[in-house]
C-alpha cells in the first residue's frame, strides 16, 4: 500500500443542532484518484471544506504527510498543499480571468507593481492546458458557466497542490472539456498528486477513480476499489436500496402551440433561430456548450436583448422588458447558474420559493397573506423532497443539490405556462434526478410547455418528446426523442 498523504480520523461536525458528519475516517494515498460520493446533503462538501480550512471540525484529527494539522483558514490548508475547487463557483465577476486565477498572488516587481505581462502569460498557459484559447484580460462576468468552471480549475492548478479537491468539477462542462479535465487528472496523478473527486455521475466516477468512498447521512459507509465494484453496489451503499434510472412515459398527445420563436438573431451568437413549443410537450435543447441554447433561453426570457426575431405566446407577439415581465406572462426560466437569475442565497427557503409568485398571495388590499405563503412553501418543500424538509434554513446553507431542488420549487410555485429549465439536474443525486424528471413530466401533462436544456444526452433523449439540436447559434435539426441515438444528435451538433 502506498503511503497516505492525507489521514482523516474521527471527524464530526454539527451546524447548530444539526449533526452533519459523524466520526468520519478517510485515507487518501499519494497519487491516487479517490472519489467521494453520496446523496445530496450527505456531507461531502462539508468534509472537503474541513480539509480545506473553511470549516473547523468539532472533533477528530487530520494528518498531512504524517504531520498533524489544524487549519484555521484556507491559506493555511493551501500552505500544506491542499487546494479546493468549490462546487459553487466563487469567482469575482468584475475582475479578469487572470486576476481571479492569481487573486492575492499576482506576480509583482520589486516596487510591488503587478507584472501584467507575466500574469497574463501564466494565465494563458493554464487556460491552454485546459483546452481554452481565451484572452486572460476577459472579465469573468462575460464568461459562460462552463468556462467559469474551467477558470476555477485553472486557479487550483496554479497552486501546484499535492492534494487537489474537485467538488463536482464537470457539472457545467461540455464533453470535450470533460475529456480534457480527465486527461489533466491522469497527468497530475502520474506526477504524484492525489485527487479527491466528488461527482454524481457514476460513469465518470468509474472512469477516473482508483478508489471510491461513500457517505450516507453524514456517515462513512465504506471505501472500495473501483475495479472491485459496480454501479449497483455503489448505489446501494449510497441510498441503502437499489434505484433504477427510469424516465417517465412520454407525452401521449400534445396541444396547440404555446410559444413560437421566429428568426431570433443576435450578433454571431444567434442566427435566424426558429422553433415552436406545444402545450404538454417537453422539447429538448441539445448541443455543445456555447452553441446558443442558453442564449436563446435568455433572449426569450427578456434577460438579454436581441437584434431581430419575434416571440409569440398564445398567438400574440410579446417582447419581455425584463425577467419580471416574462414571469408575469407565465414564462419562467430556471437558470444554469443558481446564483445569477436564480436564488437569493441569504434568504430562507420559504422566501425563495414564493419570490416569483408574490402576486398570488396578495389580498384585495394588496397585503401579503402570510399563512398562505407558509402553507405553499411547505407544500413545495415536500413536493420536491428538499433535505432538510424545512422551509426555514437559509438557501446558502443547503447542499448544492438541495439548492437545485429549491430553485425548481420556486418555478413550480410560479404556475408557469412555459418553463425553460437549464441543466435542471446539475449536481443532483441519482434518486432526486428521477424525481425532477417526473416533476417536469407532470408539469407537461398538466398542459405546460417545457423546454429542457441539458448537456447530458441520455437525459435529453430519455425525457424529451422532441429535441432541437443547436450548432453555432443555429438549430440544425429537430428530432423525435424516441428512437434517436446520441450519435444522431452529435452529428447535427457538430456538422
Ligand atoms: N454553513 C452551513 N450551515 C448550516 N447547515 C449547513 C451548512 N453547510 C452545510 N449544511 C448542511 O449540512 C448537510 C451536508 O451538506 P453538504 O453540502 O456537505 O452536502 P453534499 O454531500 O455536498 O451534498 P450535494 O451533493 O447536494 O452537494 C446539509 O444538510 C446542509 O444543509
Ligand atoms: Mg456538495
Amino acid at each position: 500500500m502506498v503511503a497516505s498523504v492525507l489521514k482523516i480520523k474521527g471527524i464530526s461536525k454539527s451546524f447548530g443542532v444539526h449533526k452533519v458528519l459523524h466520526d468520519i475516517d478517510l485515507e487518501i494515498a499519494k497519487g491516487e484518484v479517490h472519489a467521494l460520493i453520496g446523496e445530496n446533503g450527505a456531507g461531502k462538501s462539508t468534509l472537503m471544506k474541513i480539509i480545506g480550512g473553511i470549516h473547523r471540525p468539532d472533533t477528530g484529527s487530520i494528518e498531512v504527510d504524517g504531520e498533524s494539522v489544524a487549519f484555521s483558514n484556507p491559506q493555511a490548508a493551501m500552505a500544506k498543499g491542499i487546494s479546493l475547487v468549490h462546487q459553487e463557483l466563487s469567482l469575482v465577476p468584475n475582475l479578469s480571468i487572470a486576476q481571479n486565477v492569481f487573486s492575492q498572488r499576482e506576480p509583482t516587481n520589486w516596487l510591488g507593481f503587478v507584472k501584467w505581462d507575466e500574469l497574463h502569460k501564466r494565465t494563458r498557459e493554464l487556460m491552454e492546458r485546459l483546452g481554452v484559447d481565451i484572452d486572460p484580460a476577459t472579465m469573468v462576468a462575460e464568461l459562460s458557466v462552463g468556462i467559469r468552471q474551467l477558470v476555477e480549475i485553472a486557479k487550483a492548478l496554479s497552486m501546484d497542490a499535492k492534494i487537489l479537491v474537485l467538488d463536482e468539477p464537470t457539472s457545467a462542462l461540455s464533453e470535450k472539456e470533460v475529456e480534457t479535465l480527465y486527461r489533466i487528472v491522469d497527468d497530475l496523478k502520474a506526477a504524484g498528486v492525489s485527487i479527491i473527486f466528488i461527482s454524481h455521475k457514476l460513469p465518470e466516477v468509474f472512469r477516473i477513480s482508483d478508489r471510491i468512498s461513500v457517505l450516507r447521512d453524514g456517515r462513512m459507509i465504506g471505501t472500495v476499489k473501483a475495479e472491485d465494484t459496480d454501479t449497483d453496489e455503489i448505489i446501494h451503499m449510497m441510498v441503502g436500496r437499489s434505484i433504477e434510472e427510469m424516465y417517465p412515459p412520454r407525452a401521449s398527445s400534445v396541444g396547440e402551440t404555446v410559444l413560437s420563436v421566429e428568426g431570433l438573431s443576435r450578433g454571431d451568437e444567434l442566427s435566424d433561430l426558429s422553433f415552436e413549443l406545444k402545450k404538454g410537450e417537453i422539447l429538448g435543447f441539445a448541443g455543445l456548450v456555447g452553441s446558443g441554447r442558453t442564449e436563446t433561453a435568455r433572449a426569450i426570457f427578456g434577460a438579454d436583448p436581441v437584434d431581430a426575431g419575434t416571440i409569440t405566446l398564445h398567438g400574440r407577439t410579446v417582447k419581455f422588458k425584463s425577467a419580471l415581465d416574462a414571469i408575469n406572462h407565465g414564462v419562467c426560466y430556471l437558470t444554469e447558474d443558481r446564483k445569477d437569475l436564480g436564488l437569493f442565497l441569504t434568504k430562507n427557503v420559504r422566501t425563495n420559493i414564493v419570490s416569483s409568485s408574490l402576486k398570488k398571495f396578495a389580498s384585495q388590499l394588496g397585503l401579503l397573506q402570510h399563512s398562505g405563503i407558509e402553507d405553499t412553501a411547505k407544500y413545495y418543500v415536500q413536493h420536491v423532497k428538499l433535505r432538510p424538509a424545512d422551509d426555514k434554513p437559509l438557501v446558502m446553507n443547503l447542499s448544492g443539490g438541495n439548492q437545485q431542488k429549491a430553485l425548481l420549487a420556486k418555478w413550480l410555485c410560479a404556475d408557469p405556462q412555459v418553463l425553460i429549465v437549464d441543466e435542471p439536474t446539475r449536481g443532483v443525486d441519482v434518486g432526486a434526478k428521477t424525481e425532477i424528471h417526473s416533476h417536469l413530466r407532470q408539469l407537461a401533462n398538466s398542459g405546460v410547455g417545457v423546454i429542457v436544456i441539458s448537456s447530458e444526452l441520455p437525459e435529453i433523449l430519455g425525457l424529451c418528446d422532441r429535441v432541437a439540436v443547436f450548432n453555432e447559434g443555429r438549430i440544425t435539426a429537430v428530432l423525435d426523442g424516441e428512437g434517436t441515438t446520441q450519435e444522431d444528435v452529435m452529428k447535427y451538433a457538430t456538422m
